[in-house]
């Protein structure tokens, strides 16, 4: 696996392989790899000749008072994962190259309305932050087809209708969310977690598969919002939210609506930040 942090080297090598007619598809990530991302870099592999994967810890989608000096840092480590999943190529920008005005003085790409909601109300920018670098990251790379994870669900559905608006010429596709044993979604951040906060973080799958299984019985809504939220502070979260939306745009359904919905959770635990979701299906 070769390793490039330029445009013109990333280009040179995507060029040989297009003129084999070879497909090419991208998983964008910002390291610190885990089996999660490695499930992506399969999905890609399965349905592209040519796989790219991108690691750039990106300044934009980082709040201020957020992780972005902390977030863990670990190329050689990604590499050597990378290259044992299948990966042809890593694409490991600087900053100066995905942002050659400065992160704060460069286009921005405004998702609007979905990008109102959940993550985006708690974490102003991070969305236009997030469709900014993976626009670049698409015109750099101009794959067939990028594959994300469900397990960013509102990150996804962003993904998605940014491609639709601006007619990218890709395909976006959502790949399942990968669970250690006890059910807690595979994270980069889990990794900041204490012993004991490892051991309660399971609760936000377990209120989740709760949350479907009250709907299911016929309960309000509301109700079992509620008592999602009380369940986690309860237990020590302090939840962002904790929510049943349409999979679809996110907004909320209407009473009695039971099709095509979505639980989501966000959640801090001591300093670190949980977010989840269980489709319906
Ligand atoms: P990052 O958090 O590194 O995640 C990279 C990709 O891996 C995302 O599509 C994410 O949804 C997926 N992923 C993370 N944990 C997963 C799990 N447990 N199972 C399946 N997929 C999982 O998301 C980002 O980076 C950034 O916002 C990015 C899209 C790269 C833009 O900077």
């Amino acid at each position: 696996m070769q390793t490039v942090q330029d445009a013109p080297a990333l280009r040179a090598a995507i060029r040989g392989w297009r003129s084999q007619g070879q497909t090419v598809g991208l998983v964008p990530t910002m390291g610190n790899l885990h089996a999660g991302h490695h499930s992506l870099l399969k999905l890609a592999r399965a349905r592209a000749d040519r796989v790219v994967a991108s690691v750039f810890v990106n300044p934009t989608q980082f709040g201020p008072n957020e992780d972005f000096e902390r977030y863990p840092r670990t190329l050689a480590q990604d590499q050597a994962g990378l290259a044992e999943h299948g990966c042809d190529l890593l694409f490991a920008p600087e900053v100066a190259t995905m942002y050659p005005y400065g992160a704060a003085h460069g286009v921005s790409i405004h998702v609007p309305g979905i990008t109102d909601t959940l993550e985006g109300a708690h974490r102003p920018g991070h969305f236009d932050g997030v469709a900014t670098v993976v626009c670049k990251l698409f015109n750099l790379v101009q794959p067939d087809l990028a594959v994300f994870g469900q397990k960013d669900f509102q990150q996804l559905k962003v993904i998605e209708r940014m491609v639709r608006d601006l007619a990218l010429p890709l395909k976006v596709l959502g790949a399942p969310t990968l669970r250690a044993d006890d059910g807690l979604a595979l994270s980069s951040r889990n990794q900041y977690l204490s012993g004991a906060e490892r051991a309660q973080a399971p609760l936000v799958r377990q209120t989740l598969q709760q949350m479907r299984e009250l709907l299911d019985k016929g309960h309000a809504r509301r109700i079992i919002e509620e008592a999602a939220h009380s369940k986690l502070e309860r237990a020590g979260f302090v939840p962002d939210y904790a929510v049943i939306r349409r999979a679809e745009d996110l907004a909320e359904p209407a009473d009695g609506e039971r099709e095509g919905l979505v639980a989501l959770i966000a959640a801090r635990l001591g300093t670190t930040r949980l977010i989840d979701n269980l489709p319906f299906d």
